[in-house]
């Protein structure tokens, strides 16, 4: 059964989320109803080379069966893709398609496909719209909502991009068959994330159904895409751009998730494994402030246990993680900045001040 949750955006951009098995195969009928494709005929099919020989043959004839005309480029699979050259060959495809404003733009795949076909959708001929299809657990749970688009520099990670906002989603869990188990994890931290950050509800049913979650039971899988994507449409609702403070929670994990990463090597951990030893710092970092209800910190690592999301080992001193925070984008007036929770649903982003930065990290790696 599919189910559908509305972002709601001012200006009349309100759009679908439609979540369920087999939705890929009603794309095209449900993009009909979708105003900003009302006059749309010519699409491009943005995929990447793992996802690609998989689900693009059944996307494009979902579109063609509702009277689209798609045609499709194929990215190399990986981060090493989401740049400015490869965003590049994409707009010189569609001008030597002769796409005019009257085209569109469809992203299959994860997170990466996602940021940049959005970006190349922002941006070709000042804005086309875009439909994001995600294939991995991270991009339906979090990625393809929301309207961030993104490249990479070498100087840094998205750091060029756009606030373009999908016209609809279309999120197929039978895709997720397909799915690698280092990429299930990666989606399993940016859940617990959501979930700790939400509400009890979210929470304590993540808790009581982790186990599923973390053995891909379906029924599980898609009721845990809908209780994000719900909790991700109303923070965005009330701070699309990133403006008020409030999406700032989206962030909880991530300024030692992405120290981690870096310290570690791209790719040695996947972004969900290094977020949830982020969230389980940051607890640290909370206690240590005080004013951590009780329990929390020991419910939290339950989760993470329980979703094969253990701490990490790495070789990196405090220095290193420290000297990498330091440079993140988020730092301001000089201090790295943390959201900390100190009870599921209650959370605030701060900055933390060096000393108590470096003291933390000295405990936390022994
Ligand atoms: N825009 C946002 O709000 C936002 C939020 C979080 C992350 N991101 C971005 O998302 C990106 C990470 O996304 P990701 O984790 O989805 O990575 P990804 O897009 O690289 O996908 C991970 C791997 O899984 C493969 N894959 C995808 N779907 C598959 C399927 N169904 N079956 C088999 N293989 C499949 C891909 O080819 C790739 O090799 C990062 O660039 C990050 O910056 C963006």
């Amino acid at each position: 059964m599919a189910t559908k949750i509305i972002v709601e955006l001012p200006g009349a951009r309100d759009y679908a989320v439609r979540i369920g098995e087999g939705v890929i195969d009603a794309l095209g009928t449900s993009l009909r109803d979708v105003p900003s494709f009302e006059r749309v005929r010519d699409v491009l099919v943005v995929t990447d080379s793992n996802v690609g020989p998989l689900y693009l043959a059944r996307t494009k004839q979902a579109l063609a069966q509702a009277g689209f005309k798609p045609a499709d480029v194929t990215l190399p699979a990986g981060e090493d893709a989401k740049t400015l050259a490869v965003a590049g060959e994409v707009w010189s495809a569609m001008a030597q398609l002769a796409l005019g404003r009257d085209c569109a733009v469809i992203a299959l795949g994860g997170g990466v496909v996602g940021d940049l076909a959005g970006f190349v959708a922002a941006s070709y001929l000042r804005g086309v719209p875009v439909a994001q299809v995600p294939t991995t657990l991270l991009a339906m749970v979090d990625s393809s909502v929301g309207g961030k688009t993104a490249v990479n520099l070498p100087e840094g990670k998205n750091l060029v991009g756009a606030f373009h906002q999908p016209s609809f989603v279309c999120a197929d869990v039978s895709t997720l068959a397909t799915l690698p188990d280092r990429e299930w994890r990666c989606g399993c931290g940016e859940i617990a994330k959501s979930a700790v950050i939400d509400s009890d509800d979210f929470f304590f049913w993540m808790l009581d159904h982790a186990h599923d979650l973390a053995g891909r039971d379906t029924a599980v899988t898609a009721e845990a895409i809908q209780r994000c994507v719900v909790f991700k449409a109303q923070v965005v609702a009330r701070d699309e751009h990133e403006t008020s403070g409030v999406r700032e929670c989206l962030n909880y994990g991530h300024t030692l998730g992405h120290a981690v990463e870096t310290a570690s090597g791209f790719g040695t951990f996947s972004h969900g494994e290094a977020v949830a030893e982020g969230m389980r710092f940051a607890v640290e970092l909370a206690q240590a402030q005080g004013g951590v209800a009780e329990g929390f910190a020991e419910a939290q690592a339950e989760l993470l246990d329980a979703l094969a999301l253990p701490r990490l080992s790495y070789d990196a001193t405090a220095d290193d993680l420290m000297g990498i925070m330091k440079r993140d984008k988020k730092v301001r007036g000089g201090q790295v900045r943390f959201v900390l929770a100190r009870d599921v649903g209650q959370w605030e982003a701060t900055p933390v001040s060096d000393d108590v930065v470096r003291a933390g990290l000295a405990s936390w790696l022994g």
